[in-house]
């Protein structure tokens, strides 16, 4: 097994060699420490069926089974589908996911640790995700943002982004509002995390999924504090050159790793989609946050 940094970036290393079901723990260990500490590992020449996409997950930490059914794999429920190709004429999975700035399940109480994300079709051109490494966004923030910050919380919520489904049509918006609010009701996560295995300070806020930041007494701060975080790291460039992002491309037989803790995630769709499946399972690992 080989693992190098990936060249012209800030982050990131690329794996040779690894065969996830046969891989000593070593070496899975050691590409578990690349995550943390790189924060993006490719591992080159994968071919996994679905089950062993699975199996190659919980060598890393406890799969999560995504909290709504119309994303799952048709036959393996730890995958979610992002697909906008019908397979027998039927649709699989949800087209055109992720296309804002988020950390996977910040809207939930316990986030996922580390995504794997497993292209199954790639598109030619315009492939690829944004990545904004907030660790090194808080170190670049200006002092009078993090004093502002400090000891607050953030609310996070779904309801923004929540993909309205087949079986919502006819539906009053105010019964769908509700059922959001049922299922995943606001939570809220500290606005800068230590991470537990490197002890980096992470700024934990997306624009789509952190919606109001909250002092000790949990009193709303003005929203323009939240607003200039946004503007700070990079999340209102909307030319995607602003210094904090970094397009992750990839080619058939990638498959990615991320430490979902420390990035910040947008995928890139165009509005003349090409045809692209990706499957992905998230892990728990058995750190706290
Ligand atoms: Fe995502």
């Amino acid at each position: 097994m080989e693992i190098t940094p990936q060249a012209d970036a800030k982050l990131g290393v690329t794996v040779k060699g690894f065969d996830a079901l046969t891989a000593p723990d070593e070496h899975v260990e050691a590409i578990k420490q690349a995550v943390y500490t790189h924060k993006i590992v490719v591992l080159k020449n994968q071919k996994l069926a679905p089950e062993d996409f699975v199996t190659m997950g919980r060598r890393f930490g406890e799969p999560e089974v995504y909290y709504q059914p119309m994303y799952h794999h048709p036959e393996v429920k730890e995958i979610f589908v992002s697909s906008n190709v019908p397979q027998d004429g039927e649709r699989v999975g949800v087209p055109q996911t992720g296309k804002f700035w988020h950390s996977d399940y910040s809207f939930m109480p316990r986030p996922f640790s580390l995504t794997f994300i497993y292209p199954q079709m790639v598109p030619k051109k315009n492939r690829g995700t944004y990545f904004i490494d907030m660790g090194r966004a808080y170190a670049d923030l200006p002092e009078r943002l993090k004093e502002a910050v400090a000891g607050t919380k953030a609310r996070h919520s779904a309801r923004r982004y929540f993909k309205i489904r087949p079986t919502d049509v006819f539906r009053p918006i105010s019964e769908v509002l509700a059922e959001i609010e049922a299922e995943s009701p606001d939570v809220f996560h500290p606005t800068v995390v230590t991470h537990p295995v490197t002890g980096e300070e992470i700024l934990y806020v997306s624009e789509a999924l952190a919606h109001e930041l909250l002092d000790e007494d949990g009193t709303p701060l003005d929203t323009g504090v939240l607003q200039e975080l946004f503007e700070a790291t990079g999340q209102r460039d909307m030319t995607f050159t602003h210094e904090n992002i970094h397009l992750q491309t990839f080619e058939e037989g990638d498959l990615l790793i991320w430490d979902n803790r420390s990035l910040i995630h947008r995928a890139l769709h165009t509005s003349t989609p090409e045809p692209a499946v990706s499957f992905r399972v998230t892990v728990m690992d058995t750190y706290s946050w």
